[in-house]
């Protein structure tokens, strides 16, 4: 895949912690970038202000029909193995492969596990 999107980590509404996935939830710049990116849970590669080197990351683009019936379109990142504070900081997320369409699950617990096996998946792909 050829994309990169680039932005600045703000706010969400925080329940990508409480899942266990914390999430860096990006404002693109161009804002144009947001309507080309194609919707879908990815592979990604991650590079930024406060990461150091590059860090493998799965990336979810989409409306997150599990937890908002009427959500608008967001792009978000969750890093494997890091735990640090990312807020307003700058992110470039280079894309490296399709893992599947964004779903509505049952419950969380159920979106959660899929997560996980997102994130399995991530790292066995070399
Ligand atoms: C790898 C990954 C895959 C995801 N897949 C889905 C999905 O298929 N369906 C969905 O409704 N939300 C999906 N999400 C979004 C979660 O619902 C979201 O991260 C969670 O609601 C936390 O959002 P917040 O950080 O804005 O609080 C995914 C998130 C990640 C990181």
């Amino acid at each position: 895949m050829n994309l990169n999107l680039r932005g600045t980590v703000v706010r969400g509404a925080g329940l990508g912690r409480e899942l266990g996935f914390p999430t860096a939830n990006l404002e693109l710049r161009p804002c144009g970038a947001l309507s080309d990116a194609p919707c879908g849970v990815f592979r990604v590669e991650v590079s930024g202000s406060r990461v150091r080197g590059m860090r493998l990351g799965v990336c979810n683009v989409g409306v997150r029909p599990t937890v908002e019936s009427a959500g608008r379109k967001i792009v978000e990142v969750h890093l494997l193995d890091f735990d640090g504070d990312l807020y307003d900081s700058e992110l470039s997320v280079r894309f490296l492969g399709r893992i599947r369409d964004e779903r509505r699950f049952k419950d969380l617990s159920a979106l959660k596990a899929q997560i996980a096996k997102d994130v399995e998946g991530a790292r066995r792909t070399i």
